[in-house]
């Protein structure tokens, strides 16, 4: 990893083969060094200019997850880079601060590829940000660390087949790689630490929490989602993690004896793989009453093959005394407030039918574009997910957009839901990607105003790259 501070200087990053392990990574090489899938890191306003060079013998195109930038510069994958070519992207960052990433956006080889480990975190950084740090007394790379989770399949060499359970259900590892790391650890001080959580997966849920050595769960503070910080800290001891979804956590080991043990944990869930099974002959519809649900796997420390399991990923080693940690501040970030325009919600219907993943019944069509938004206005999006589904995490390319409102949730979520809409201490923040669970409708909004010139076309999909490769996505156009 390491953090390349961008800086407004141009920087090449070459898509290649990573070892001989079948391992992939984006690499640049700046200040006399190499940087395997850096953390780019710019401030909010910054140019950014970036080259793609494709060293891989298939094409490829890198995708800014949770930007607000233009067709041309997202990497949607309408423009790919052949093997041995190059492609430039210049933009500007137009984001307040907060954890982004980018990893390859290829359709159909999307899965294949960020499984094999292209992809990497992108940091930007504000006024907000920084008055954080001071306050914290934390700097990156000390008290404050990204933890970029992922899953991966047997021992190496990585191979990736997905058989037709797989593609239904999504590509699950059985070892879980924290920063590119089996079950690693990290010494700590007696201080409060701030980490930055990516779910890298494929298609792995985690329900994230902190437990000590006596068997006790640590509370901990969520101060940033998806799009940045929240405007105030909230305490809470555990919550859900989809693909793609970023959070920011505040722990503090303050008061733990020295010698003691945390563990960054992901706690047994039912998964509710409630869809029916895929048949031989290819005809499988969602089917209320026909649904399987996995059991979780009771523990261990292996995931197991599917999802739910429980697993401690990261362990803590409480190594020595740190001085008294300056105050929490109050206020993180500036409320905004997104003006609602009370139209009529758009209604989008996550399915199952003939086979396939869909959505609004429509699978993707790279000549069709069945969402067409009028530039600048707010929409309401009602998503609605089957019974007889599966979690799905919905992404929204190019805006950042606000949960308003969960109904008819699972049983699972309640002991989260911290407001009279059924929200989760995650949805109060920005947010560009939204789990959506079985039975569920979600309402969020959208500000489909952006600075650019012309038509606009984003993606909106479900980010289990096996969903997404299967086509669980469509076009959106921002006219
Ligand atoms: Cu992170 Cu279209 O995705
Ligand atoms: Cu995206
Ligand atoms: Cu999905």
């Amino acid at each position: 990893m390491g953090r390349l501070v961008l800086g407004g200087q141009p920087v090449t990053l070459r898509a290649a083969p990573h070892g001989n392990r079948g391992a992939l990574a984006f690499v640049a090489r700046a200040n006399g060094r190499h940087y395997f899938n850096p953390t780019l890191v710019a401030r909010a306003g910054d140019p950014v200019r970036i080259v793609l060079a494709n060293g891989m013998d298939e094409p490829t195109i890198a995708h800014w997850h949770g930007l607000t930038i233009d067709t041309a510069n997202d990497g949607n994958g309408d423009v790919l880079v052949a093997p041995g070519s190059t492609f430039d992207y210049a933009f500007t960052v137009r984001n307040r601060a907060g954890l982004y990433w980018y990893h390859p956006h290829p359709h159909g080889a999307t899965a294949a590829q960020a499984y094999r480990g292209l992809f990497g975190l992108l940091a930007v950084e504000d006024d907000e940000e920084r008055a954080l740090r001071r306050a914290l007394q934390i700097a990156p790379g000390d008290a404050e660390i990204p933890l970029v989770l992922h899953d991966r399949r047997g021992a190496a060499p990585l191979r990736y087949s997905p058989s037709d359970e797989d593609v239904l259900h999504g590509w699950y590892g059985d070892e879980i790689l924290v920063n590119s790391t089996p079950r690693p650890f990290l010494d700590v001080t007696t201080r409060r630490y701030r980490f930055r959580v990516l779910n890298a997966s494929n298609a792995r849920i985690f329900r994230l929490g902190f437990g000590r050595d006596n068997g006790t769960a640590m509370p901990f503070l969520l101060i940033g989602t998806d799009g940045g910080l929240l405007e105030e800290p909230l305490a809470t001891s555990e919550l859900f993690l989809a693909p793609a979804e970023r959070a920011d956590l505040l722990v503090n080991f303050t008061g733990l004896p020295v010698g003691g043990l945390v563990h960054l944990e992901s706690r047994a869930f039912d998964p509710m793989h409630a869809e029916v099974q895929p048949r031989r002959d290819g005809e499988s519809d969602a089917a209320p009453g026909k649904g399987h649900t996995h059991a979780a796997p009771s523990s261990g420390g292996a995931a197991g093959g599917s999802d739910g399991g429980a697993f401690a990923m990261l362990q803590f080693r409480i190594r020595g005394r740190a001085e008294r940690q300056p105050p929490l501040p109050a206020r993180l970030s500036a409320p905004v407030a997104l003006p609602l325009t009370g139209g009529d919600d758009r209604p989008l219907r996550l399915s199952f039918a003939k086979g396939r993943w869909r959505i609004n019944d429509r699978v993707y069509d790279m000549n069709t574009t069945p969402i067409v938004v009028a530039r600048a206005t707010v929409e309401t999006w009602l998503i609605r997910n089957y019974h007889s589904s599966m979690p799905h995490a919905m992404h929204l390319h190019g805006f950042q957009f606000r949960v308003v409102e969960r109904e008819t949730s699972p049983d699972q979520l309640s002991p989260l839901v911290v407001d009279a809409r059924g929200r989760l201490a995650t949805d109060l923040g920005w947010k560009d990607t939204v789990l959506v669970w079985p039975g569920e409708s979600v309402r969020i909004a959208i500000d489909f105003s952006h600075p650019f010139a012309g038509d606009q076309i984003y993606l909106f999909h479900c980010h289990n790259l096996e969903h997404e490769d299967g086509g669980m996505m469509l076009r959106v156009k921002v006219a």
